[in-house]
């Protein structure tokens, strides 16, 4: 039985591995959602003591709740459901830990200290309620600032730091009370004390994060999730938690630092919170020279273009736009003209935002280019049309100082002629003006992105 353990790792393993492109990625999805069902039976068959029934019923509820739910969310919420999924899994193994404490045999005797019992559960138990109830509220936090809830934090600067550092240790002592402690009502007293300082934490580290870094956030309380599972793992000694666990912390650590490098914030800074608060400069809509244009002269523009290039942002995921801007690129592409399609890493708002969507509308896979290797080519390009786009585009970015300076953009103001569509002026994400908009090269459509594109599609056709 112990093999199909190993099988479920293997699965897991590739199953990671594919997710790493863009055209295998599918196939990502399906070995792993296969090992999680192998790990699920492997446990039911070794750890005979659950029962077929509870594990069936376990499997038919949490694969009925996950479909629905998964089915329900449009791509534009899936940062917030990924948030509540891994502060579910926080809680659930703190849940397991907590549990465990009850049929613990050490512990069934009246003198005896969870310190008594090895050395491994005296430090998972306390470690595992400690990370996963953390992971837990500062997975809501950040599903609630994700849905545009404003939650800020009641202290500033040093203070801040004080609190964070205070709850911390309180987190410790209840730690080690719950670990020293023989007398079993204490030791109760010190779980539930602990569960609710790590939760009172969590919830203060998110909550002064928010604008730019709100990506690294989710992708570090997705590897926080992970750890807890592998701590709940050597709480109840099973491998394949551990494995499984320790797979989804590294995962979502070496996301972490992609996300970091991308938005070129430093890990330290993340972890300890405060960094990217929401604001919207005083000059985010003050624009002078602004050229708009409409549908009918961008046709015009492209009549003559040998390449375009879209630049696909989180505007193009609020308008679904993702079928027309594919209608147009075919127009153009039988006109013999260039067609490719620019990716940020950090584009929308969750990480391969831009090609899930683009998946959608079947994009050729050859189309789409990362931000590295398409930068240079902008110089070479006719016409870029970045559809809902603002940060990752935004020139800014080069400057020495601003929230989003040194963040690698796309280098599209090279291009011979931009042309950017939006509804307004209003700043994207991180709240900052855009020099682009009022750049020689630019042309601005002010139009729901779909409305737009579909208007585009109309005056290509009509071109000779
Ligand atoms: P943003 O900078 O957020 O800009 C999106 C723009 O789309 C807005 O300026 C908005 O302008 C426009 N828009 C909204 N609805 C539209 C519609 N229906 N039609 C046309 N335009 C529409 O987006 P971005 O350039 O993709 O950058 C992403 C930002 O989000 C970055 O700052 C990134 O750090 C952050 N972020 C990313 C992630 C991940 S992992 N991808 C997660 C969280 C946050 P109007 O209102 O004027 O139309």
């Amino acid at each position: 039985m112990v093999y199909l353990y190993l099988l479920a790792t293997l699965l897991f393993v590739f199953g990671i591995k594919k997710l790493t492109s863009v055209k295998t990625c599918q196939k990502g999805n399906r070995l792993s959602e296969i090992g999680m069902l192998v790990a699920v039976v492997a446990t039911a068959l070794i750890e005979t003591n659950i029962g077929w029934p509870v594990v069936l019923a376990g499997l038919l509820v949490g694969a009925g709740v996950g479909a629905t739910i998964a089915k329900r969310t449009p791509t534009t919420q899936m940062p917030e459901l990924v948030a509540a999924l891994n502060g579910f899994g926080g809680l659930s193994s703190a849940l397991v830990a907590m549990g465990s404490l009850l049929i613990d045999p050490v512990l069934k005797d009246p003198s005896k200290a969870l310190g008594d019992t090895t050395l491994i559960n005296a430090i998972s138990t306390p470690a595992t309620i400690l990370i996963g109830m953390v992971t837990l509220t500062g997975s809501f936090v950040a599903y609630f600032k994700l849905s545009g809830k404003k939650l800020s934090h009641p202290l500033a600067g040093m203070q801040r730091h004080y609190l964070h550092a205070g709850l911390a240790l309180a987190a410790i002592g209840c730690a080690a009370w719950m670990v020293i402690t023989s007398n079993h009502t204490a030791m109760t007293f010190a779980v539930i004390l602990l569960a609710l300082v790590a939760a009172v934490l969590g919830v203060f580290l998110v909550m002064p994060i928010g604008g730019a870094d709100m990506p690294v956030v989710v992708s570090l309380l997705n590897s926080y999730s992970g750890i807890a599972g592998a701590a709940a793992g050597f709480v109840i000694q099973n491998p394949l938690l551990i494995v499984v666990g320790a797979l989804v912390g590294t995962s979502g650590l070496i996301l972490t630092q992609i996300m970091c490098k991308a938005m070129n914030r430093s890990l330290g800074n993340v972890l300890l919170g405060g960094m990217g608060e929401e604001t919207v400069a005083k000059d985010a809509k003050d624009y002078k020279n602004i050229k708009s244009a409409g549908a009918e002269e961008v046709a015009m523009l492209l009549d003559g273009a040998g390449s375009v290039v879209f630049v696909p942002g989180y505007g193009l995921a609020v308008a679904q736009a993702q079928h027309v801007v594919r209608e147009l690129a075919d127009l153009l592409q039988k006109r013999g003209c260039n067609v490719r399609y620019a990716i940020h890493p950090v584009a929308g708002r969750m990480p391969g935002h831009m090609n899930v969507l683009l998946a959608e509308s079947d994009v050729p896979y050859d189309q789409l280019w990362e931000m590295d290797r398409i930068n240079g080519d902008f110089k070479n390009t006719d016409v870029v049309i970045v559809v809902g786009a603002n940060d990752v585009v935004n020139p800014a970015a080069r400057l020495p100082t601003g929230p989003i300076a040194g963040m690698p953009i796309l280098d599209v103001d090279q291009a011979r002629t931009v042309v950017v569509i939006k509804r307004s002026l209003a700043p994207g994400y991180a709240g900052i003006k855009n020099p682009l908009f009022e750049a020689e090269n630019t042309l601005m459509v002010f139009l729901d992105a779909k409305e737009a594109l579909e208007a585009m599609v109309k005056e290509v056709k009509e071109l000779k």
